[in-house]
This record gives C-alpha cells, structure tokens and sequence, in this order.
C-alpha cells in the first residue's frame, strides 16, 4: 500500500540507531503504524510488537503482518468452497509451487491461503457493488479510480469478505489476510498518483493492468503481537514497552481525506448499513465523512487557536509513555521544529537539554510527491518547493530523535515502591 510518510527505506536506519543504543530486542509499539513496514521489521527481527493506527486500512494490514503467526488453515471457508477447488478449472489455473517458491520454506502450510487468494482473486464472478458504482466511469458518478472491469473485481471480494464474515465462517487473521492482499491489489491499479485525493483524467499505465492479488508473506513467530485501532494518545496510556515508536503525519494533510478509498475497503465487511453508507460519500472524489479520522497531528500550533494541535498532542505522548526509549521520526518540513521535538525528549529523558549531536539522526531520501502536489502549482503544474541548503531537489531529510529515560536498577526501583505502598497504607483512613 503507498501511504504518506512510509518508512520502508528507513529501516535500517531506524534498527541501526536503536542497536547502537543496545536496543536488540524486547518489546516495541508502533503507535503510529500506516503500512506496518516497520513493525513487519521489528517482528521479523524478533521483538514482541505492538502496532497501532486509526485508520482501518492501517490496522488491516498491522493485524495481517503481527498477529497472523503461522499459515492460517481457513477450514470453514475452504469446505463452504469445496466444489470450486475441487474443479477442474481451479486445479487448472492454480499453481503451488511458484507460491513455495516465493514464500521461502515457511514451518506452517501457506497452501490454504493461497487457494483462497487464487479463488477470491481468479475464480469469483464479478459484482456491481460500492466500488463500481461510486469509483469507476460505468458507476455513473463520473469518478475514475478503477476501470469498471477492477471495480467489479473488487465489489466480489468484498462480497466474498462480508458475507463469509457474516456467516462466521473467518478468523480475525484469516479476514485479514485477505483484506490486506485485496488492499495492496487495489492500491497497485488505482488510477491515482500517490493519493486518493484525487484520481487521474486519463488512464496511467498502471491503472490499465488488471488486478492481480498477491498471496501475503506470513511472518512465522512464538511471540504474541497485537494490532490496535485506536487514537494514539488515548491507546499509549494502556501500553509499555522497551521502544515506543513515534512516526505521526508531519504536516496538515490529512489521511482521512487522501486514503478514503482505502478506508472504504478496509471496513466494508463491518459496514452495518451499506446503503446508508454509500449515501453518505459526496463531493468530486466520493469522500466518506472522516470526522473521527481528523488528526491533531495535523494541526499547526498556533496561539490563537483553542484546542489540540500537534506541539499539544505529541508533548502529552511522550510524556504520557512508558517506555525506556521514545524514538520519534519526523520530516525537515513538518509542524514541529526540531528544537520543540528535542525539548520534548528531554523533558522524557529527565535531563536538562537534549543532545542533538549524539541523539539525533538526519537520513536523506526522496520526497514524497502526488497528484495535487504536481497540479498545486498552478501554470507550471508543480508545486515549488523550496530546495533546502546542501540538497538536490527533490531530496528532503528525515529525522530521528531518541529520547531514554535511565533504567533503575531493579532493587531501588523495589524500594521506591515499597516507600509508594507505605505511604498509600499510611494515607488510607
Ligand atoms: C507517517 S504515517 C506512518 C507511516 C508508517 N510508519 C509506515 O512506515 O507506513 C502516520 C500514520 O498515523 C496515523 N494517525 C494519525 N493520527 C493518528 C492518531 N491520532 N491516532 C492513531 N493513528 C493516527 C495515520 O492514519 C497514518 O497512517
């Protein structure tokens, strides 16, 4: 899935800085989640982990990378369809051991899930559902996310999706996985560049591909993570770790409005209302209200406005944290200055500035560039940004600042509570 602020080619960076720090295992929250690359990361490199993010495309795709840990059998599903994988035409059209190949040789058996990608993605016949009629010309809305032929593709395995969720006849791992395989599918032939706010007016080639549904690699693991849907700041309250990762939007666009399709997807299943729901999409891109969604990550602090802003909503989550180290990543161009950032962490830390030149990374990448970036600019369709000292255009910085709070020695920290249960005692009537 593409997203905003993706850290895919940070990751070594991010897993480097920790491991300076000693950091190589335990357990680490990423409450800010998006396409779970760095979750995926850490699960791979063995910490527990625990991922976060309001939106449900994001916590489809946590819940399918962290808490599936094995191939899951999909029994219920694979009996209701036994005659489809028993036919002749599915046995022609699927083929396992491409699947073995790609997949490495996984302990658990990733036959099954992928059988149930090559039915859902192959075999299903086409369905005029939400996505056709609100996304696609032959819809009549006049939208041009997907070609009409995708959007019927997509429609049967939403389908498939609700009613076999319905019918109970999914696991939580299972519907994910499948919802994540549809998501990234999706995301590959949308006719959009970067985000859904706003679609093409002519076909790209990408969009002109037909939609193929890829089967998920499963990150094979003894330990239990967990994939929350829930705000951020509300969550951190609840959770403690070793890491606490902190990768928030760093400007005023929100995700709501630029991934609604996504979003569309990913909640269709659990939808009550469908008619309803569909009513309620408006305006030129069949926005879905996205009221809960708004963050105040993307809301510039500013003295005459009342109310929560970033500089608020992220002082009140490190401090809030608990956990030994807070790593916070955030773009040159975003909200916050580095300064406020590095004030933040070290009131965190307890100490009395923060260290910039030991505590904090700058890792050079490509911008991130969409649609409406390009035809923001008005006659010259781009955007002009500014070129920052020492850097191409197009190149822009991200970056790291770890705070750590030092780790008493488990005796005085015994101690300390011992003295906090005294006093409590000592306090009661
Ligand atoms: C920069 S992206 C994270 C990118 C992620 N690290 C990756 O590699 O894909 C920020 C994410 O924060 C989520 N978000 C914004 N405000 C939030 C909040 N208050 N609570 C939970 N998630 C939030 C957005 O939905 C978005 O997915």
């Amino acid at each position: 899935m593409r997203l905003i602020g993706n850290k895919t080619r940070l990751l070594a960076e991010i897993e480097g800085f920790l491991r300076d720090r000693g950091v190589r295992g335990g357990t680490f929250i990423d409450i800010f989640s998006g396409t779970a690359s760095v979750a995926r990361h850490f699960k791979r490199l063995g910490f527990r982990v625990i991922a976060n993010d309001h939106m449900a495309a994001c916590h489809a795709q946590a819940v399918a990378a962290l808490e599936v840990n094995a191939y899951p059998p999909f029994e219920a599903v694979r009996e209701k369809h036994r005659r489809t994988l028993r036919s002749a035409e599915f046995r022609r059209g699927f083929a396992v051991q491409p699947v073995l190949t790609a997949l490495g040789a996984p302990a658990s058996d990733p036959v099954p899930l992928a059988e149930v990608i090559h039915l859902v993605g192959r075999q299903l016949p086409p369905r005029e559902g939400l996505i056709f009629r609100s996304f696609c010309p032959g819809g009549g809305k006049g939208r041009m996310y997907f070609r009409d032929e995708i959007g019927r593709r997509i429609d049967a395995v939403l389908g498939f999706l609700r009613e076999n969720h319905e019918e109970g006849l999914l696991s939580r791992g299972e519907l994910h996985l499948v919802l994540a395989a549809l998501l990234d599918a999706a995301d590959r032939v949308a006719n959009i560049s970067g985000t859904y706010g706003a679609y093409l007016k002519t076909w790209q080639r990408s969009a002109l591909a037909p939609i193929r549904l890829e089967v998920p690699e499963v990150i094979e693991s003894p330990l239990e993570h967990e994939a929350f849907r829930r705000d951020s700041n509300e969550l951190v309250r609840e959770l403690r770790g070793d890491v606490l990762y902190i990768d928030p939007p760093y400007n005023k666009r929100q995700y709501g409005a630029n991934y609604h399709i996504l979003e569309i997807i990913a909640e269709h299943h659990e939808v009550e209302d469908l008619e309803a729901y569909e009513a309620a999409l408006y305006g030129k891109t069949g926005l879905k209200p996205y009221d809960g969604l708004k963050s105040a990550y993307c809301v510039p602090p500013c003295a005459a406005r009342r109310g929560e802003n970033v500089l608020s909503a992220m002082t009140d989550l490190i401090l809030s944290a608990r956990a030994d180290h807070v790593l916070v990543s955030y773009n040159e161009e975003g909200l916050l200055t580095r300064e406020e950032l590095g004030a933040i962490l070290s009131r965190f830390a307890g100490t009395r500035s923060f260290a910039f030149d030991r505590d904090m990374r700058t890792v050079l990448h490509k911008r991130f560039c969409s649609d409406s970036d390009r035809s923001a600019g008005g006659a010259k369709g781009k955007r002009r940004y500014r070129v920052l000292d020492g850097k191409g255009r197009g190149e822009i910085s991200e970056w790291l600042l770890l705070g750590s709070r030092e780790r008493r020695p488990r005796r005085a920290r015994r101690n300390a509570e011992a003295t906090q249960a005294t006093r409590a005692t000592q306090a009661a009537p």
